[in-house]
């Protein structure tokens, strides 16, 4: 995309560069000198502009912090061994977040200040974009609502920022998860869809009951039944049954991961046999009791590809084969990989080169 916008940047006079340690990177501390800012009000986007990471001040009766509209996306980046910057599929971030956005009430943010707002914040900080293989710059857009007024109401104005950092893996080590029978992450007519904040909100107390329990996460089941399984708690989920890879189809109770539909692309490419459809949580414990579920994983863009190795339905634990030994999961990892930093041919176009 050629820079049509001209963002004035407000440099920070103390990098925090020198003092970041590139070889601990966990998820979601660490954040880069500088960051993307812009208002809406009036019915228009303003004030665009790169300032130093910060603190932001705003109305303790802004909107967002009571009635949650609220909205995020998750994209990474990566340095090739050129030296060269790419950024995975961001232009399907921009889509979802509008999706998001609109589905909340919210502006919908043009695609220059998306793309541009991104790009030119990659391209002051791009010394911090690590280098090793396995470690990328994770870039999280995201809009709330700012009007100062404690009344029931979609806001008249928002703000929307980028913040960006480099992270290492989302999960150290493969999975042990809990199907959850009882609480529910979305409901039909909700906003399961949508990337928004409360989501994951309503999700922090059923996890934390099954941390107790020692499961690292939750699949979700659907709200009316339990009986289908929707996504994990930060990933959608993908199955290998006899030799078939099977994930929930995407619908207003599910995300539409980005990570997903790639790793869909790519097992159609290898001409693998792939079902999108309903999932049954009876088919998934089943085929985990005979011994036919080989491969079970969540797919995000934080995690990428994160092996379940347990899964745990009611009273039972099902351990599924050694995530080393998974044909599917680590071929696919393995290809987003060499395509992500440059080891191989971009054939499906998901490289956005800063
Ligand atoms: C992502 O995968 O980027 C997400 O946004 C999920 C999670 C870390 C909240």
């Amino acid at each position: 995309m050629i820079d049509t916008l001209n963002i004035p940047v407000n440099r920070t006079p103390a990098s925090r560069l020198a003092q970041t340690d590139f070889s601990n990177l966990p998820f979601g501390k660490i954040f880069s000198d500088h960051m993307f800012v812009a208002d809406y009000a009036d019915g228009e986007w303003k004030n665009l502009q790169i300032v130093p990471y910060g603190d932001i001040s705003m109305s303790p009766a802004a909107s967002a912090l009571h009635y949650g509209q609220a909205i995020f996306e998750g994209i990474k980046a990566y340095k090739q061994k050129n030296g060269q910057i790419v950024i995975f599929r961001p232009v399907d971030n921009f889509e979802r977040f509008n999706i998001s956005a609109e589905r909340m009430v919210m502006p919908v943010v043009p695609e220059e200040i998306f793309m541009q707002g991104m790009a030119q914040l990659i391209n002051l900080d791009r010394d911090w974009v690590p280098t090793a293989e396995g470690h990328s710059l994770y870039i999280r857009p995201f809009m709330f609502a700012t009007d100062p007024v404690i009344g029931v109401h979609a806001s008249a104005a928002y703000k929307f920022i980028i913040i960006i950092g480099p992270t290492g893996a989302y999960y150290a080590k493969p999975i042990k998860v809990k199907m959850e029978m009882h609480y529910a992450r979305a409901v039909e007519g909700g906003v399961g869809y949508a990337k928004t904040a409360g989501n994951y909100a309503r999700s922090l107390y059923p996890t934390l009951q099954a941390q107790k329990e020692g499961f690292d996460q939750l699949i979700w089941t659907d709200a009316k039944e339990h009986a289908y399984i929707e996504e994990s708690g930060t990933t959608n989920v993908m199955f290998v049954i006899n030799n078939v890879l099977i994930t929930p189809s995407t619908r207003d109770t599910i995300l539409d991961g980005i990570t997903r539909k790639s790793i869909l692309a790519l097992a159609r490419s290898w001409g693998m046999a792939v079902e999108e459809r309903r999932v049954s949580v009876a088919e998934v414990i089943e085929a985990a009791r005979e011994g036919s579920l080989q491969e079970a994983f969540g797919a995000g863009t934080a995690a990428t590809i994160a092996h379940i190795a347990q899964i745990g339905y009611k009273n039972e634990l099902f351990t599924l084969p050694d995530p080393a030994s998974r044909e599917f999961s680590n071929k696919a990892l393995k290809a987003l990989s060499d395509i992500r930093y440059g080891n191989v041919e971009d054939e499906f176009g998901w490289n956005y080169t800063v």
